[in-house]
């Protein structure tokens, strides 16, 4: 059975980028993978200062993971807090990579672009990643479009390592391969760029219905009126709309065929915006009714939790002996 790891920060709450990225990957691969989610709560200290806040967010995320459909009896879930390993091995790795090597990275710099401080730890976040996938012995990490080039460092790192420590029979680490959901494209936010936790332009499928409605109302369009015909493609909420059904969806073919109308049978930008909203609802009706449920149970969210972090850590004690010992550490 093939492994599987991957993660997401708790920045924030969740939304349909984290879902048609990640979260519905890790729920194709549950059942006939060994799969491996964590919450990257190390991570999220590079963009947080908030300690509540993040407790809070750290909570959520699981919570959230819970009631999107990951089964606890087939899923790791952990904390990356409760892992240490991983930050053992972000050192060893580091010392591996070149500084050239973070200097390419283009989410540092998206991100200090955006007013995040331009931290040590923001810098080398790849890095830390690097240790979070090699640390379980991954086969796949499945991911959204935006961090391919993350993956493709902890594959260069890998290589690396292996390369000065290790034999080609012997090699010290497992080369994951990166996967991405068939057409899987940056999902956009409300303003038109990429939905992110942090920018304040997602759309949270657990928001209640009402404020749900008005969000997706915010997102931008262009001024054309109903009577124009209209490019699918060029439309953020149609962008949206295909990341959650799919483009061979019949109502996604149908909403198209809406765009390109003209006349007196053309669609104005509020009916595209309404069909999105009863997608989202559709969607999301069993995930919002087992969320209302897991809020009221916290001793389960506790119980997975340490089943997650014994599992892994189990893994990660093998792996990590294996690098020290390459190196030269005992
Ligand atoms: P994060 O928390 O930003 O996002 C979590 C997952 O959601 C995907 N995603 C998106 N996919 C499509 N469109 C979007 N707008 C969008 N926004 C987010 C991301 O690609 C990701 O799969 N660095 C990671 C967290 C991490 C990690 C790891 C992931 C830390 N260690 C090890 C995999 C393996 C991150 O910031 O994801």
């Amino acid at each position: 059975m093939k492994r599987v790891l991957s993660g997401i920060q708790p920045s924030g709450q969740l939304h349909l980028g984290n879902y048609a990225g990640a979260i519905r990957q890790f729920l194709d691969m549950q059942h006939d993978h060994e799969i491996f989610v964590f919450v990257a709560s190390y991570h999220a200290l590079t963009t947080s200062g908030d300690a509540d806040e993040l407790r809070a967010n750290i909570r959520q995320v699981v919570i959230d993971y819970l009631a999107f459909g990951l089964d606890p009896s087939e899923c790791h879930i952990y904390l990356q807090h409760d892992v240490p390993a991983v930050c053992e091995l972000a050192w060893l790795l580091g010392c591996v990579c070149p500084k050239s090597q973070m200097d390419k990275a283009t989410t540092y710099k998206d991100k200090v672009a955006k007013g995040i401080a331009a931290s040590v730890g923001l810098f080398t976040y790849p890095v830390l990643q690097a240790a979070d996938i090699l640390a379980v012995d991954p086969d796949v990490v499945p991911v959204g479009a935006d961090q391919q080039q993350h993956i493709e460092i902890t594959r260069d790192l890998a290589q690396r390592f292996n390369h000065r420590y290790g034999t080609e029979d012997a090699p010290v680490f497992k080369v994951p391969e990166v996967m991405l959901r068939e057409g899987s494209a940056v999902v956009p936010g409300v303003d038109g760029q990429k939905m992110s936790k942090s920018y304040g332009n997602g759309i949270d499928p657990f928001m209640a219905e009402k404020p749900l409605r008005k969000r997706i109302m915010k997102i931008v369009t262009d001024s054309k009126p109903p009577e124009e015909a209209k490019d699918p493609e060029d439309s953020t909420i149609f962008q949206i709309y295909v990341a959650l059904a799919g483009r061979e969806d019949e109502r996604t073919q149908k909403l198209a065929e809406r765009y390109r109308a003209s006349g007196e049978h053309g669609m104005g930008y509020g009916e595209a915006k309404q069909a999105l909203f009863e997608l989202v609802m559709d969607t999301f009706k069993d995930a919002r009714a087992r969320r209302a449920d897991l809020m009221q149970d916290p001793g389960h969210i506790d119980a997975v939790l340490r089943d997650g972090a014994a599992a892994a850590n189990a893994v990660m004690a093998g792996v990590l002996a294996r690098a020290r010992s390459a190196v030269g550490l005992g």
